[in-house]
């Protein structure tokens, strides 16, 4: 019959007929073959063929917040949802930062096909991965479809507020859309869901605890003190305007948009959209994905499902393929078949597989369904598993056969067979290991079959141990699979399987460790050492970014773990908990803190006054702006070598790029304009230039700066930038090779001596030497350095920097154009965090983007993405101190004699590394001789980090004391306590202590905390476990703070219409709450209430001559410019008060504007300069617990009794502590910068491989106190700072697994001292235990 011709117009839903029955439906199945389709009447079953004559859209529409958008060929097909979304300033709350998956800033929430609901749901994603064309029928939730101040928040956002959820805000909006995400797929959720699905995104501020409570109060089990009053689930519905997209008003009757709007219809329908790049396809049947896999499958195309591929590999970007083919409407390929056999389409996610493993682990059928679930809960994060498919993974494996896939793994250990079809429709079943061989091209995965077991005797168990437990990948990843008799002690009764990933792409099956195995009792001690044996053999690391020893080592550890698992009725008690991992309990915790009601709002516990914004993305940053017309993109093209000279540049590919509008290099830089961005007059004229002019210092190091008329294009223009060098020299970027080669720097800072400690050690009944070392930080500021220049219509030059110092920036941007300082105007609202590397490092952001717009004439933006932040600015500088201790037999100190060798990159304008202030911490010790070596090394000048110097020097004085105690052998904490200062005594500045409790804060931390009983409980603990071990550490803390250069200008005005107050103060709110206490603290001194008061943006015209934000000093001391200017202002205005008869506020001010007084005030603080302001005297203890075969830590309890002087704002202060703590952790445990030696480079730059700490890094139990009655005689308002002191105190969290380690050690016979350096990761923490496989045994 020949085919039936129907027209099927773009955007319609195409009716087909019968020709039979005449029945009408939608044809959804049928098999194409040039633009033929066979079709089964579902009325009458009549087979007809029918052409379609246009059935095809050329367009892609989807909904946002409501509102529906269509989209083709004038977006590339590369375009992400998320450049969609941000584009143009169009839905800024959703962010973007590192555009791989890692940072989760940019969460939105999309309706997705749920297979085992066979309905959509909507799910969370990453919406820098997600393609823009596969949003194709999709509805999209973004931030700003829940709620905002104006409109209401949603109930999310009401409790983000509620618990103080938010510091920078850069983070929040994709917190609280996470929590959406898992509303809308779970209504009632447990606290332990929460955490899990909390693996997504990073917030580098507020160590999580508040946003975990904020989510927490919509849980089942929520304790009473964070569960709401009621959960109603219509109030989680985003409730969303059609014509806006924005929160629904309910102002405009009968127009407010639900979600069951749906663009669920477009699913039927095929797109193909020709771009001018590359075509995209969304086949809508597997019939049509075949035809296009036969026509295409010798092109360079690519299949798209997730495309959360390319977070992982960038080669694999959607800009690289002539044709891509969206699989996700193909909707065979969602099949979930159970019954005879477990078949499971392509198209399921990561998440619907964890779903249907969890649904069906108690069946006795699938016995590897728990370690299933259990595992994939630990693949990627929610985000990714929500929109990624199985198939992709197992693709990617195959492309890249050194991906540790946990997919691969998985499927291979029971055997798994793929169920592949070719365009023509050829079906093949391969084993995992016959696919990793298959030519793929033009082939698609449609299906997995997995086998069900009808014995009981089957012992399945995966494990994946990484630097991280949340979102990392594995160091090494294992899936055993045994029969196994337990009868006859474990006989192996068929061949197992052995699985080993991230040892080598070559080798996953450990073939001859199985064929040893087989036949044997496992249970037998001789035949387990037969197969260590073996496997040790059989193991051979390929070299890899993680050390190949560990590597080894650790497979190792998880085959003996899995044994003594399995085999835990043959292993002894000591041993039986080596075969179970690390447990955690959700987390729980306390803050304690006293207030004075009689002087609130001071002394008030209250969330920021912006919080609202925050959580609504209302809040805008730098690369929010939109900016004026013809605004230009630039992006920094960076040098790929540590040492060297430049030879040639060739912009000419870049160039010819459409969009592209320039490439600027140093030749370029205006006349009277200086290539130097560091500002003369805060560097004593010292030279860095902005743009390489031939030397080169660093890899990383700017030589050019590509415009375009885009961000994506200037990215990839950037890339195309050709650079060759000269004179390349083998750069240095290790300590111990500077100090090989002797690479100084002149002029060190002379020696800090007190007393003399080469004769009191000399003298002293004991010595000790030693050396320890803490490598760099990278601050992970989530909003990345950016920067907006506009040039004025008079010549002068308009900032928006994120910076935390915008005077400095004023300068740099005047420098580098020649301009005068006052042609130039620089400001800033807030900073998506800081932490330190904000305040010099901006000036090069800002230097090169002032210079890109001078040159041009024209507004340009900068917002370096995650690699280029990383690559191109400093970070916190890494140390290595040599030591002489002498002592007596109780553990005084008497002398003590420091090197301290510092990496402070290539020249000395910013540091030298001194951090003798700090180094004496808590202790007294009478003689001191500190010197310093700044090391000459190819990096980028290492810059301030929250808590400078402090936090190194912290950490090596409590390693000095540990030193101390082992070798007395006598208990740490009564060495620490023995040299504890008290009041009288002169510190290493040579300030004698006033107000120091630092022993009554200690023996109280150590009685609240019931410290010697869990000291005794920790000992009984690790004498009964050989392969779990438990340790404590206490951490007294005094910590100087320093106002030093603490200049800020405080503008104070009052508006005679209605008596409201504006303050600009100069600081930089980047999340500390320094807005909220300049409020508090002008309602406190004016009496009046603070919703008269608002805080404008600081700039250089309001603020002129302010410093930077930092060393946490710049709340307190902006709160005093506030309190001396209300002091002026009340001072002015008493004569008209006096002469009127209790006036209100508002009389008052009226009265004194007919008066004529001037109601703006002006005042600086300039706070002398001491060495140290005050000091803080605190302490914390940590329980750390490490898995001694893995080299897995967790925490099990931290307690800190912070000095906070009376705080002026509790509730703030508190999340700066717990933030800053959390901050330390990352520092001291999991964050290392790796640089390749060869060429300088740091090769673990972004998300994948340098991993701050995420939710379940949290101490399970979290008790912040504040101690009370501490008025600081000292300080503003009575008050202290918090955060970097709290920060250094994470020290305690590297000391609490070194005990642990030293407990292992103890077991294995080294009794010997050793040096944990920071960060103490998995790894060294693995090795540092000393097992060998000589003691992989069942026990005695
Ligand atoms: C931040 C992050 C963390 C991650 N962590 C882990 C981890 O810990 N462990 C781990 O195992 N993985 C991890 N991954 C990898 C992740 O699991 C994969 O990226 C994902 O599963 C790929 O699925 P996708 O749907 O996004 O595939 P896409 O990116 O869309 O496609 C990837 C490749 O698969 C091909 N493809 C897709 N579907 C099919 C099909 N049906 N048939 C044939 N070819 C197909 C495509 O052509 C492409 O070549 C991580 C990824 C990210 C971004
Ligand atoms: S920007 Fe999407 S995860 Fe980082
Ligand atoms: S509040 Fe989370 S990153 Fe700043």
């Amino acid at each position: 019959m020949p085919p039936v011709g129907i027209n099927l117009k773009a955007h319609d839903t195409p009716q087909l007929s019968c020709p039979l029955c005449s029945a009408s439906h939608v044809p959804l199945q049928g098999s194409l073959t040039n633009g033929v389709y066979a079709c089964t009447c579902e009325s009458c079953g009549h087979f007809f063929k029918f052409k379609a004559v246009q059935n095809v859209r050329t367009s892609a529409a989807f909904s946002v917040n409501g509102k529906k958008y269509t989209v083709g060929n004038e977006y590339p097909p590369s375009t992400t949802l998320n450049t969609f979304l941000r584009r143009n300033g169009f839905l800024k709350g959703t962010k973007g930062m590192c555009y791989e998956g890692g940072c989760g800033v940019c969460l939105v929430t999309v309706t997705l096909y749920a297979p085992i609901l066979m309905q959509q749901m909507h799910y969370t994603v990453n919406s820098c991965l997600l393609e823009l064309f596969a949003c194709d029928g999709m509805e999209i939730t973004t931030i700003e479809g829940l709620g905002d101040p104006r409109h209401g928040l949603h109930p999310i956002q009401e409790q983000m507020v509620k618990h103080d959820g938010e510091q920078c805000g850069y983070c929040t909006s994709s917190m609280v859309m996470n929590m959406y995400g898992l509303l809308k797929t779970n209504p009632k959720p447990t606290v332990s869901d929460v955490e899990d699905q909390f693996d997504a995104t990073v917030c580098r501020c507020t160590g999580y605890r508040p946003i975990l409570d904020a989510m927490k109060s919509f849980c089942v089990d929520a304790p009473p003190h964070l569960k709401r009053a009621v959960v109603d689930i219509e109030d989680l519905d985003a409730k969303l305007c059609k014509k806006t997209g924005n929160a629904c008003t309910g102002h405009c009757h009968g127009d407010a948009a639900t979600n069951s709007d749906s663009c669920e219809n477009q699913m039927s329908r095929p797109v193909h959209i020709v771009g001018s790049t590359a075509q995209w396809l969304k086949p809508t049947s597997l019939e049509e994905l075949l035809s296009l896999l036969k026509t295409h499958g010798q092109d360079n195309y690519r299949l798209v499902f997730g495309n959360t591929g390319f977070g992982v590999y960038p080669k694999y970007s959607a800009a690289n393929y002539d044709i891509l083919i969206d699989t996700r409407h193909v909707m065979t390929m969602y099949g979930i078949d159970f019954d005879p056999v477990i078949v499971l389409g392509g198209n399921l996610s990561l998440h619907n597989l964890w779903e249907l493993f969890d649904k069906t682990k108690t069946d006795p059928s699938i016995p590897y369904a728990r370690a299933f679930s259990e595992h994939i809960k630990y693949i990627a994060s929610s985000g990714i598993r929500n929109m990624a498919c199985w198939a992709g993974n197992l693709m990617l494996k195959h492309l890249e056969p050194s991906f540790p896939s946990d997919i691969f793994l998985l499927l291979e250990s029971v055997g798994t067979k793929l169920i592949i079809l070719d365009g023509n429709g050829n079906r093949s079943e391969v084993t995992m290991t016959d696919f990793l061989k298959l030519d793929m091209k033009g082939k698609v995965i449609v299906a997995m079959a997995l086998p069900t077991y009808d014995t009981k005797d089957i012992y399945i168990r995966t494990y994946k141990r990484g630097l991280r437990l949340q979102q990392c990948v594995a160091y090494v990843n294992a899936a055993f699979n045994f029969q196994l008799d337990p009868k006859l002690n474990y006989k192996v009764k068929s061949k197992p399987t052995i699985l080993l990933g991230g040892i080598s792409a070559s080798k996953i099956h450990f073939t001859a460790t199985e064929n040893y195995l087989t036949g044997k009792a496992l249970g037998d001690p001789q035949v387990l050492k037969g197969a260590l044996k073996i496997l040790e053999e059989e193991i051979k690391p390929e070299p890899g970014f993680f050390n190949p020893y560990y590597r080894k080592s650790l497979a190792l550890s998880l085959f003996y773990k899995y044994v003594l698992d399995v085999c835990k009725v043959r292993a002894s008690a000591a041993y039986v908990s080596g075969g179970t991992g690390l447990t955690r309990t959700p987390i729980v915790g306390t803050q304690d803190y006293g207030t004075k009601p009689e002087e609130y709002p001071l002394t008030q516990p209250m969330p920021k006054t912006i919080a609202p914004y925050l959580t609504s993305g209302v809040s805008q940053y730098v690369d929010d702006v939109v900016g004026p017309p013809g605004l230009l993109f630039a992006v920094p093209v960076l040098s790929t070598i540590g040492s060297g000279n430049l030879d040639t540049i060739d912009a000419s590919q870049a160039l010819e790029m459409p969009g592209v509008v320039a490439f600027l290099k140093a030749s370029d830089i205006p006349s009277g304009g200086v290539n130097n961005w560091r500002p003369i007059g805060l560097f004593n004229g010292g030279v860095e230039e902005l743009l390489s002019s031939g030397p080169i210092n660093y890899a990383g190091q700017p030589i050019g700066i590509i415009v375009a008329d885009n961000k994506e294009t200037a990215n990839a223009a950037a890339a195309k930038v050709k650079v060759t060098y000269k004179n390349v020299k083998k750069p240095i970027v290790t300590i111990e090779d500077a100090i090989k080669q002797k690479s100084f720097h002149p002029n060190p800072p002379q020696p800090w001596a007190i007393g003399d400690a080469k004769k009191a050690i000399a003298g002293a009944p004991h010595q000790i030497t030693g050396q320890i070392k803490c490598g760099e930080q990278y601050h992970f500021h989530m909003e990345t350095q950016s920067c907006l220049c506009a040039p004025t219509d008079d010549g002068g030059m308009e900032v928006l920097a994120s910076t935390q110092w915008l005077d400095g920036v004023l300068e740099v941007v005047a420098q580098v154009l020649g301009l005068q300082q006052s042609q130039v105007t620089v400001e800033n609202k807030r900073l998506g965090g800081g932490f330190g590397g904000k305040i010099t490092q901006n000036f090069l952001v800002s230097g090169l983007c002032a210079l890109a717009s001078g040159c041009l004439g024209l507004p340009v933006k900068m917002h370096l993405d995650i690699h280029t932040n990383m690559k191109m600015c400093a970070l916190r500088m890494a140390y290595l101190l040599g030591y002489q201790i002498g002592f007596d037999d109780n553990g005084k100190l008497l002398g003590i004699n420091a090197d301290v060798y510092s990496d402070i990159g290539f020249s000395t304008i910013e540091s030298t590394g001194a951090i003798f202030s700090w180094l004496d911490n808590a202790y007294f010790c009478p003689n001191w001789l500190v010197t310093t070596h700044p090391l000459k090394t190819n990096k980028a000048l290492a810059t301030a980090c929250r808590a400078p110097g402090s936090t190194p020097a912290i950490f090596f004085m409590e390693s000095m004391i540990e030193h101390v105690a082992r070798y007395l052998n006598k208990d740490e904490v009564a060495v620490r306590q023995a040299n504890l200062y008290v009041n009288g005594q002169k510190t290493i500045t040579l300030r004698t202590l006033q107000y120091c409790n630092l022993k009554d804060v200690v023996q109280k931390h150590m009685t609240d905390v019931n410290y010697k009983q869990r000291q005794a409980d920790i000992a009984q603990f690790n004498k009964n476990n050989r392969w779990k071990k438990r340790g404590l550490a206490l951490m007294p803390n005094m910590f100087g703070i320093s106002w030093s250069g603490g200049t800020y200008t405080t503008q104070l005005m009052v508006y005679h219409g209605d008596g409201s107050v504006a303050i600009a103060h100069g600081g930089i709110d980047m999340g500390q709450g320094i807005n909220t206490k300049v409020m508090q603290v002008c309602a406190f001194e004016l009496k009046i209430p603070m919703d008269k008061i608002r805080v404008k943006k600081s700039s250089t015209v309001n603020n002129a001559n302010s410093t930077t934000s930092g060393g946490s000093i710049t709340s307190e001391l902006a709160c005093q410019g506030v309190i001396e200017a209300c002091a002026i202002l009340q001072k002015r205005m008493a004569p008209v008060k006096a002469a009127m008869h209790d006036p209100s506020w508002e009389e008052l001010v009226k009265k004194c504007f007919e008066s004529e007084i001037d109601m703006t005030v002006s005042y600086m603080t300039a706070p002398k300069n001491l060495n140290f302001q005050y000091m803080t005297f605190s302490a914390a203890s940590i329980e750390a617990e490490i898995d001694v075969l893995t080299g897995q830590y967790q925490f099990r309890q931290m307690d800190m009794l912070y000095d906070c002087g009376e705080s002026m704002n509790p509730e703030l202060d508190m999340g700066q502590a717990e933030g800053g703590f959390i901050m330390g952790m990352g520092y001291h445990l999991t964050e290392e910068v790796v640089y390749d030696t060869n060429t300088g480079e740091i090769i673990n730059a972004g998300t994948w491989n340098y991993k701050p700490p995420m939710p379940k890094d949290l101490p399970m139990k979290f008790n912040f106190k504040f101690q009370r009655n501490r008025p600081n005689p000292l300080g503003v308002l009575r008050s202290k700072a918090v955060a970097e002191p709290a920060l250094t105190m994470a020290s305690g969290a590297l000391l609490a697994v070194k005990h642990a380690i030293e407990a292992a050690r103890a077991d294995a016979g080294h009794k010997e001292y050793f040096a944990l350096d920071a960060p103490a990761t998995p790894e060294k923490v693995q090795l540092l235990c000393m097992s060998s496989t000589d003691d992989f045994t069942y026990g005695k």
